[in-house]
Parts: C-alpha cells; structure tokens; sequence
C-alpha cells in the first residue's frame, strides 16, 4: 500500500544502520532521499514486491524483493535459463527478532515468485554479519560468490 512509505523507509534506514557497521552499505547524506524513491516506485508498481509485517500493532519487518523485470545486473551470476528475482532488502526491529515474522515473509515472497514462474531468487549478504548469514542458510540459501574489498 503507498500508505506503508513513511514505515517502509524508516525500517530501511535502519538496515542501513545496522549494516554499515559491516562496511557494505554506508549511511550517506543521499541515502534516505534516494530510498524513498525507490520504495516509492516499488510500492506504485504491480510488479514491487514489498511487503511490511506487523507485530502488536507496530510495523516490525519489511522485505523487499526485485521482480525479474528489475534484477538484470545480477542475473548473470547464474547460468541456469530461469527469471531471476533478487532481495534488495529484509529488517526486523530488534524486538520482534527471533519470533519467525522474518522467516514468514521470506516464505510468503517465495510463493509469490514461484506463483511468477521464478525459480532463482539471489541475496547479498555481509559474511561478517551474524544475523544474515544463519537466518539465509535456515531459509535455504547457499553461498554462491563471495566478493572481497579493501576500503580505502
Ligand atoms: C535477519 C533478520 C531479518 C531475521 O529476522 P527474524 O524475524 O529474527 O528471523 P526468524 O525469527 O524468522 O528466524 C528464522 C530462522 O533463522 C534463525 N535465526 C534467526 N536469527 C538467528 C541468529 N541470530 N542466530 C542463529 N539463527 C538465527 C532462527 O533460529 C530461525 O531458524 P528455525 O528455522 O530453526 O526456526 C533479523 O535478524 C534482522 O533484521 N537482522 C538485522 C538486519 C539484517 O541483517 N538483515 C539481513 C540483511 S541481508
């Protein structure tokens, strides 16, 4: 729903947050402005794929997930001739972590995809990130590339 923006963005900035600390995404002064856009024309579309999960009344998780239509540039990591869909995002609040709502929207965007005829869905995440790493190898996902950087 476009009413969802304000939340969706806040729990997005806070994925930054949490994940700058790992050195793969950095909090910029463009950050939020340019979130915003995106999760705005995500929301517009029928193709979005952005969910938002409540918990006792508080907005607690989103996901978003990039449509085939919009994961060109990662597609070619794989070579199996499949529509490719990528997630671009997951964050649950710290207190609503641990309580499965990250797994069922995980779930529920599976069924979507599959239901859209994707059978690949790619994710990047922080190696040194200790949420991450157990939470997408429990959800099925194994390592495919591992990238390593030297920040200057
Ligand atoms: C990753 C994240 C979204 C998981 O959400 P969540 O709602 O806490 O996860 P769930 O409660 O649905 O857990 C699902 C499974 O992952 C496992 N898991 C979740 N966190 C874990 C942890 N810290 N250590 C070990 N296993 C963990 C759970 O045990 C569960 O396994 P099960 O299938 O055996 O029950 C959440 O920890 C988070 O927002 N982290 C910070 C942001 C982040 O790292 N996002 C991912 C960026 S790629």
């Amino acid at each position: 729903m476009p009413d969802d923006l304000d939340a969706m963005c806040r729990l997005y900035l806070e994925l930054v947050k949490y994940e700058a600390r790992f050195g793969w995404l950095s909090l910029l002064p463009m950050t939020a402005a340019a979130a915003r856009v995106e999760l705005a024309d995500k929301l517009a579309r029928g193709d979005g794929w952005c969910w938002l999960a409540e918990s006792d009344g508080e907005d607690a998780d989103m996901l978003a997930v990039h449509h085939p239509d919009h994961s060109g540039r990662i597609a070619s990591a794989v070579r199996k001739p499949s529509p490719v869909a990528y997630v671009g995002s997951l964050y649950a609040r710290p207190v609503s972590r641990g309580r499965g709502i990250g797994a069922a929207l995980t779930a529920h965007a599976h069924a979507v995809a599959a239901a859209a005829g994707v059978e690949i869905i790619l994710v990047h995440y922080a190696a040194p990130n200790p949420l991450s790493v157990p939470f997408w190898s429990r959800q099925g996902y194994r390592p495919l590339l591992t990238t390593w950087e030297r920040l200057a």
